[in-house]
């Protein structure tokens, strides 16, 4: 929940003309939307959420991935742990989230990582594997999804976890995703903490395709900087 449509129109065009094909995906609350994907089509937007429903009627305050895709939303965010602890959201309306944006083409952006108890306890490994495993629905259709690891410790809180423990936590995932015979459709993220100081580093971890940013896209000048980091 940052800025009004007055300046989010304003953050956007800090990113034209280059507007970063396939390289930015740009994610403002729900009411924007709609506007700011008709108003900069160079962009690519997503939701931050989506409804775990994929039918018309009566679910106030929801949207569906459907509606998304008819403003040209091709992507959404899914489970972000924000929504799972201040929403309830449950890994089975996640589940069903992922599968109806895969319904409508709507790429979800699926979120798992584990709690600061899970990490000192070790048990994070387990907590990975459990996600995965309730959230990826059965038989998934051959179709891109993306999948950001952001450990809860690390959100917001200017702490990002050593390149050994993101290795680790990569290749859990990446192991996991093999096995599961989804592999070659799924681009993987890291979030939480992820500024201009940190970035090249955490790009140095192999399975790192991509970075969720949080706190550091509210000022272009840092996700210019970034961008150019990675990309000029
Ligand atoms: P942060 O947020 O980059 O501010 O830690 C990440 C997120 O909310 O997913």
């Amino acid at each position: 929940m940052n800025f009004t449509l007055q300046e989010s129109i304003a953050h956007c065009s800090n990113f034209l003309p280059a507007s970063y094909p396939n390289r930015l995906i740009i994610s403002p609350p729900a009411p924007y939307l709609a506007y700011l994907s008709s108003e900069f089509p160079e962009i690519e937007f997503s939701a931050q959420n989506v409804s775990h429903s994929d039918k018309e009627g009566p679910y106030t305050g929801e949207y569906s991935s459907y509606m998304l895709k008819s403003c040209n939303i091709n992507y959404a965010i899914v489970g972000h742990s924000e929504r799972r602890c201040n929403f309830f959201e449950s890994d089975d309306m996640i589940r069903l989230k992922i599968a109806n944006c895969l319904k409508s083409d709507v790429t979800p952006i699926i979120c798992i990582g584990e709690d600061s108890k899970a990490r000192r306890d070790a048990t994070y490994e387990n907590s990975l594997r459990m996600q995965l495993s309730n959230i990826i629905p059965e038989n998934l259709p051959m179709k891109k999804i993306i999948i950001a690891y952001e450990p809860i410790w690390a959100i917001g809180t200017n702490i990002i976890p050593s390149c050994n423990e993101l290795l680790d936590a990569f290749s859990i995932i990446a192991c996991y995703l093999r096995k599961s015979e989804v592999a070659n459709n799924v681009s993987l993220l890291y979030g939480g903490s992820v500024g201009e100081d940190n970035i090249n580093e955490i790009f140095s971890v192999p399975n790192i395709d991509g970075v969720l940013v949080g706190k550091s896209s509210l000022r272009y000048e840092t996700m210019i900087e970034m961008l150019n980091l990675r990309f000029a």
